[in-house]
This record gives C-alpha cells, structure tokens and sequence, in this order.
C-alpha cells in the first residue's frame, strides 16, 4: 500500500513537474513579429496590404493583422498553455473580452518614441504605438482588470508577460534610410535601456514572470540581403547571411542580456526569461532541410522576384508580387516576416528548451 501510494506520489509530482506552467492570463507588447490585430485597427494606413490575402491564407484562412501566412509565436505560446489567442487591445471599443490578457504589439512599433525618430528628420515610421505607448494602454486596461494592489498583485502573478521582440523596427527604419553599423551601435544602449526600462514597470505594476525577446540574426533576412548586397564574397558567412548585421543583432542581444541580469538582481522575487531569437532561428540557416525548410530560407515565399524574392516595390501583397504554393516549405515569409511553419519551430524552441533562461517551462507557480 505505502509502496503503491509512493508511487502515485513520485508519478504526481512528475506531471507537476512536466506541465507547462499555469497561466491565466498573456500580456504583449512589441512589433510586427506579436502583433495579433493592432496597427490594423489604428487605422494608421489607409490600405494596409496585411489586410489582404495571401496574409493570414495559411491557419485562419483570411487577414487578421498578423504579418504572416498564419500563426506567429504568441500564438504557439498561448497554445501551449491552453489560452486563447491573445486579442489585440484595439478590439476593445468592438466589446472584446479581456479575461486572458491582451496584446499590445503594434506593427511598425519602436523600442525609443516616435519623437526620437521625428526629431531626426526620420519620418517613415509606420506608426507611434511605440512601446511606451503601448505601456500607457496596459495602465489603462489594468485599472478595468483590477484596484488594490494586492487584487492586482495575485492577477498578474498568474499572467505571462511577453515584452518583444522590440527594438528591431529602431535599426530597421535607419538602417534603411542609409544609416551605418558604427552610427546605429550607438542607439543600441538606448532601445536596450528602453527595454530594460518598460520590464522594469511592469514589475512594479505586479508582472512577476516575464519573457524578453532578442533580435533575429537580421543578416538572414531577404530585406537585409537583398537592400546590402554585396559583390565582396567575404561579406558572407557559410550560410549566405551578412555578417556584418548578424554581429549587429549579437552586439543588440549581449547588451539586453547584460540589462536583463541587472533587472534580476534588483527583483529577486521574479522571473525573467530571455528567449534567444537568434540561437532558435539559427538552426533553420544552418540546416533548413532537416527542419522542413525545403525551399530554403534565405528567400521570401511571397514577394516580387530578385536573388531573395524581395522587390521593394514589388512587397508581397502588391501588384507585382505573388506567393509561394507551400508556404510551410518557407522560413521567410514575406522578406521581412517569417512564416507560420518557421515561427512554429521558433516557439517550440522556446517552449520546450533550450532557447529560454530560465526556461519558459517550470515556474514560480508550481
Ligand atoms: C506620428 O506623429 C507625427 C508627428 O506628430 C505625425 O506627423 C504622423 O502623422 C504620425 N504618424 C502616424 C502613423 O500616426
């Protein structure tokens, strides 16, 4: 009998153990790559071509906002801890339900505010829900979710808070406008501190388990590629990425790492996570074959022709352009924008290990 209860013990603890952690609630702040709806509802352009098949052809079968065939990583992610999809904040006014959290990730969003850019004379943001923005929304739906501190303290204690990826948009619209690496590596201390700063409030509005997201190796991407070329063979790795702008990312990803340590040490009582972008999308370079990737990845499945199927002004979605049969065969979706199936294996990295620390799946909820 005592045998038998001990292992009923010892089995119980396992599963304990083996779950994924028990989240009631996803809150999400960031860019294109968490946006599940909201640059579309802000009406900031007047046509978006992500309000147009082929997005969204893949999973939901038409347009939703997201900047892919489908499903992005938040979605895999609310998936694996059996919520629903996280509702874009902007659906609030159409009577959306909140009870699961809500996402905040604009498309376009930057890491430091629009008046950083505007002061610069840089006018080509797609829009000014930077992340800081996107903080003021999340102040504001808090104080519908709860009002004592400690109401709020035991809410956000079941909520899994996802800030980023952020900050790519930041290099992206200046790296585009001309700007160099050595100009750009001086910004960088900034969208980290920006960062470091909006996990920071977080933590003191109640946010105890947190995710923080590097940057993709940006030297893999189509846009990067395809806009810097270069006819120097040395410029490349074994891969074909650019290696310049994938030392970039690491340069980007080892100085939020350092901010993320600092932030441990000044909140001993929570868990922040930092999901390594860059070390679960490698593999897919590497060795895309193995992975499903049979059509490579350095190579956008939708776009308008060129060495990686981007085309500036023929960007997928418009005249000019056209998709791929089987976007899953794909890791880049759109240039810029991965797929569902490349996004999937990124989650899964990042769900099951090894690409989180600590990882996603034991908590202090246990
Ligand atoms: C962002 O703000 C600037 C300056 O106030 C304004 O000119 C611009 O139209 C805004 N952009 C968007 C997309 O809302």
């Amino acid at each position: 009998m005592k045998i038998l209860l001990l292992i009923a013990l010892i089995c119980s603890f396992r599963t304990v153990s083996m779950s994924p952690l028990k989240y009631d609630s996803i809150f999400s702040f960031g860019d294109s790559l968490a946006d599940t709806g909201n640059f579309l509802l802000s009406g900031a352009l007047t046509f978006p071509v992500i309000a147009q098949l082929p997005y969204g052809s893949t999973f939901f079968g038409h347009p939703t906002g997201r900047c892919s065939d489908g499903r992005l990583v938040i979605d895999f992610i609310a998936e694996a801890f059996g919520l629903p999809y996280v509702p874009p904040y902007l659906a609030l006014a159409k009577g959306q339900k909140f009870k699961h959290g809500a996402n905040f990730a604009v498309a376009g969003a930057t890491a430091l505010d629009a008046k950083f850019y505007y002061d610069q004379k840089i006018s080509i943001l797609w829009t000014n829900d930077s992340l800081s923005v996107q903080l003021g929304w999340f102040k504001k739906l808090k104080s519908t979710l709860c009002t004592t501190k400690q109401e709020c303290d035991n809410y956000f204690k079941r909520s899994l808070f996802l800030v980023g990826e952020i900050g790519g948009n930041d290099y992206n619209y200046a790296y585009f406008l001309g700007g160099s690496i050595k100009q750009l590596k001086a910004v960088v201390p900034l969208v980290v501190e920006s960062i470091s700063a909006a996990t920071a409030m977080l933590i003191e509005e109640g946010a105890v388990d947190l995710v923080v997201p590097g940057n993709f190796p940006i030297g893999c991407s189509p846009v990067y590629l395809t806009l810097f070329h270069s006819v120097n063979k040395g410029d490349y790795d074994k891969n074909g990425c650019l290696k310049a702008y994938n030392a970039f990312s690491k340069y980007h990803n080892a100085q939020l790492k350092l901010a993320l340590e600092k932030l441990r040490q000044k909140f001993p009582h929570t868990r922040i996570i930092y999901a390594d972008y860059y070390g679960a999308a490698k593999p897919l370079v590497h060795t895309p074959h193995h992975h499903g990737f049979y059509n490579g990845v350095l190579n956008a499945c939708c776009g308008g022709g060129g060495p990686y199927n981007f085309n500036n002004s023929a960007r997928c979605g418009h005249t000019g352009s056209k998709a791929c049969m089987d976007p899953s065969a794909y890791a880049n979706w759109d240039g810029i924008h991965l797929t569902e199936a490349a996004y999937r294996y990124i989650a899964m990295s990042l769900i099951n290990g090894p690409f989180t620390s600590p990882p996603l799946t034991t908590s202090t909820l246990e």
